[in-house]
């Protein structure tokens, strides 16, 4: 199963990926976990990364994409996987395409997860208080919205056109919104 997550910040897809990833057998490859942990290690990558990821704008394509050519490399990835957080506009799109075709690892799904920005401000304001990560701050929640509809809303369609893109209401508890996502995606592996 090689399935990518869509859907705005506060969506859900960290949440809902660390499931499908027990669910599927497959591993869950979060380009802001990635980049978190360079900061976390203050790599010379994280450091270059860290204050465009407070501000809650996009870092460079290129870092982007030789982190993830670098997590492809890994054999873990031959039998699937889960992806969250990239492609986040058309360019990298367009890179992971041509990525996954050379490795003969062709998308199977995209699933974007729906939810309405209020309730996406709500969630993310609750992680704020519970976690304060850098880039929960009011401001940067605002630039990463206005980001997300500028830049990667687009990808949605890109998926749509090639035929590989899913809907789901991520409206929902946990467990609602996670069966909708295996029964989109694979019913027989659906559960109750
Ligand atoms: P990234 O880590 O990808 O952040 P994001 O897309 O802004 O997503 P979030 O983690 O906020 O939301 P999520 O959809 O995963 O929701 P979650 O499950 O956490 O990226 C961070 C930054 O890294 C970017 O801004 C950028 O700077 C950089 N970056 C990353 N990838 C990049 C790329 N490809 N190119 C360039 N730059 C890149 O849930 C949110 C909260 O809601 C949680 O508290 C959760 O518990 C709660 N919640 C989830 N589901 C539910 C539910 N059903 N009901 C109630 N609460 C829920």
């Amino acid at each position: 199963m090689r399935l990518v997550l869509l859907g705005a910040p506060g969506s859900g897809k960290g949440t809902q990926a660390a499931r499908l990833k027990d669910h599927l057998q497959v591993p869950h490859i979060s380009t802001g976990d990635l980049l978190r942990a360079e900061v976390a290690a203050g790599s010379p990558l994280g450091l270059q990364a860290k204050e465009v990821m407070a501000r809650g704008e996009l870092v460079s394509d290129a870092i982007l994409l030789g982190m993830l050519e670098d997590r492809f490399s890994r054999a873990d990835t031959r039998g699937g996987f889960i992806l969250d957080g990239y492609p986040r506009n058309l360019a990298q799109a367009d890179a992971l395409d041509a990525l996954l075709g050379r490795i003969g690892q062709p998308m199977d799904y995209a699933v974007q997860l729906e939810v309405p920005v209020e309730l996406l401000v709500e969630r993310i304001a609750g992680r704020a208080k519970a976690e304060g990560r850098a880039d929960d701050s009011p401001e940067s929640v605002r630039t990463r919205l206005r980001v997300y509809d500028e830049q990667t809303a687009p990808v949605v369609d890109f998926y749509r056109r090639h035929g590989q893109l899913t809907v789901v209401d991520g409206v929902g508890s946990l467990d609602e919104v996670f069966n909708r996502i295996v029964e989109a995606i694979a019913p027989e592996k659906a559960v109750g």
